[in-house]
């Protein structure tokens, strides 16, 4: 049984020509005549496990051989370096000990629909490539905490439950709290802004709620942000903050977690190009640049490339659908039917993207002046930059209440005193990933707010506590919000955010 004097698979480097005793699930096997190869997860990584006919007693090379997939054991073995081997490490085995077998695990290696593993995702959880995403996802935070704490800022752990609106009263969680509506939080910003006037430099870090009626890639219900909040500050700060902040994150990342990366196929040479100074358009210049020659000549560009690359699909479906008609072996056929799914479900996403394409480059070429930017102008961005780009600047009225409106005191960093726009900033990851940050100067004028307040068709009554703050010692301030889902999307090449949290919530089911 398992106890304390197991050894773990992160800890084989050194444990050469030991003996020592793995406790795990079994992940993978298969049996070449006398020899069985056995590949053990414990949570810390795979080890493949050789048991050889003879030397392990009869009786447990047999129960081995009917092992399934997931079962619980200990395997006992001598550790030998073996650079080919997953880990680099093998385990040559003396004796194992079953401690819970499993029948008919439903999630085999081969591949499955998205859907059938979203239902299973209690399940999934254990799979290499949700296991490589937790880890990323683990070292985003640590180094999200990391970053604010050695950088002077305070922790503010921020309401969950609260009476008024942060962003968008199209998208609230509303919770009956004793027979008066509250909601869920949609951003600790309003509160983080209390605490900023107490200790200078503060942050919050917790699960956020947003009632998305968009089924897209990039959102979800339930999603963890942090959100740093600093009193005297202005717009150049923040995005400085911001570059050093995603910089150091992406880093860690780099140092802790390469082999995950390699796994999950991350464009590595990309993430180490991610360092200050990040690209800085205003609003107004990413608006030209969506009507420019040159986004409809990149978009057409990129229509042939999907074009080019259905016609490839379309050829390896045909080549394999023609190979399993023959006779092939058992194991062939397995994999066969597992790429077919796999270049199934490339098709339609490249079948989606040619759909889109036209859409999108209409969209760009029509773009007006005054619009928020949509998820498409973010990707057609986001795709001609191979690091991240700070829009600032956005016109007023698309955005949010609280954000600062430009003014000559702000002309030197804004580059130009206009007060059409506002002191804000979005942070767009590359290649195609998009929006990863929202951020702003807030407004600190106790009437240009109230005026913002009311001409937004919120109820100043509400917001009695958040003026305050603008009739005692009011300072100019900012902050900004990271998601961290959108994060670890991007760092980890994932295409959908779904991936990056343990058990996701959207709008059509909550799975799990
Ligand atoms: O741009 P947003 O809405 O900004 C705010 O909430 C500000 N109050 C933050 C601040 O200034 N303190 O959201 C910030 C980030 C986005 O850039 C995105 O990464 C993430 O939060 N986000 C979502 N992630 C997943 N699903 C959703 N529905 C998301 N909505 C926002
Ligand atoms: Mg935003």
């Amino acid at each position: 049984m398992p106890n304390n004097t197991n050894t773990y698979i992160a800890e084989l480097k050194g444990k050469t020509g030991q003996e020592v005793t793995l406790a795990g699930w079994l992940y993978n096997s298969r049996a070449s005549g006398k020899i069985q190869f056995l590949i053990i997860r414990d949570g810390t990584g795979l080890c493949q496990c050789i048991a050889e006919y003879g030397k392990v007693p009869d009786e447990v090379f047999d129960k081995l051989k009917h092992l399934g997939q997931e079962s619980s054991l200990t395997v006992t073995g001598v550790v030998r370096a073996e650079e080919r081997s997953v880990g680099g490490f093998e385990l040559a085995v003396t004796g194992a000990e079953i401690i819970s077998p499993a029948v008919d695990y439903p999630i085999t290696p081969k591949a499955h629909g998205i859907d059938f593993l979203l239902k299973n995702r209690h399940l999934h959880l254990r799979s290499q490539r949700q296991w490589c995403i937790g880890k990323v996802r683990h070292t985003v935070v640590d180094a999200i905490r990391r970053f604010f704490n050695d950088n002077g800022f305070t922790l503010i752990d921020t309401p969950i439950l609260t009476g008024i609106i942060g962003e968008d009263a199209g998208s609230l969680f509303e919770v009956d709290y004793f027979g008066e509506s509250a909601h869920l939080t949609q951003t600790g910003q309003l509160h983080l802004e209390c605490a900023a006037m107490s200790f200078g430099r503060v942050y919050c870090f917790g699960p956020t709620f947003r009632a998305e009626k968009s089924k897209t890639r990039r959102h979800l219900t339930e999603f963890w942000m942090v959100e740093p909040e600093v009193a005297f500050i202005d717009l150049a700060g923040l995005l400085e903050l911001a570059e050093n902040f995603v910089s150091f994150v992406v880093g860690q990342v780099l140092e802790k977690n390469e082999s995950e990366l390699k796994t999950l196929g991350a464009n590595i040479e990309s993430l180490k190009k991610i360092q200050p100074p990040f690209y800085r358009l205003t609003y107004t210049e990413a608006a030209e640049i969506l009507k420019s020659k040159k986004t409809q000549d990149f978009l057409a560009a990129q229509l042939n490339e999907f074009k080019s690359q259905k016609q490839q699909i379309e050829k390896k479906i045909g080549e394999l659908e023609n190979e399993a008609k023959g006779s092939v072996k058992q194991w062939r056929a397995d994999k066969i039917a597992a790429e077919l799914i796999e270049l199934r479900s490339e098709l339609e996403e490249t079948g989606t993207k040619i759909e889109n394409n036209p859409k999108h480059a209409k969209l760009a070429a029509e773009f007006e002046w005054g619009k928020d930017l949509g998820g498409s102008d973010e990707t057609i961005i986001s795709l001609m930059h191979n690091k991240p780009v700070f829009v600032t600047c956005y016109p007023k009225e698309a955005k949010a209440f609280y954000m600062k409106a430009d003014s000559p005191r702000f002309a030197g960093e804004a580059g130009r005193s206009n007060d059409k726009v506002v002191l804000n900033f979005d942070m767009l990851a590359p290649a195609g990933f998009g929006e990863i940050i929202g951020g702003s100067v807030r407004e600190d004028d106790y009437e240009m707010l109230l005026e913002r307040i009311n001409k937004q068709g919120l109820n100043a009554e509400n917001y009695d506590w958040y003026l305050d703050l603008r009739k005692y010692g009011s300072v100019p301030h900012g902050g900004f919000g990271l998601g961290v889902e959108r994060t670890v999307a991007w760092l980890t090449g994932e295409k959908h955010i779904r991936q990056c949290i343990a058990f996701p919530r959207m709008m059509d089911k909550i799975y799990i």
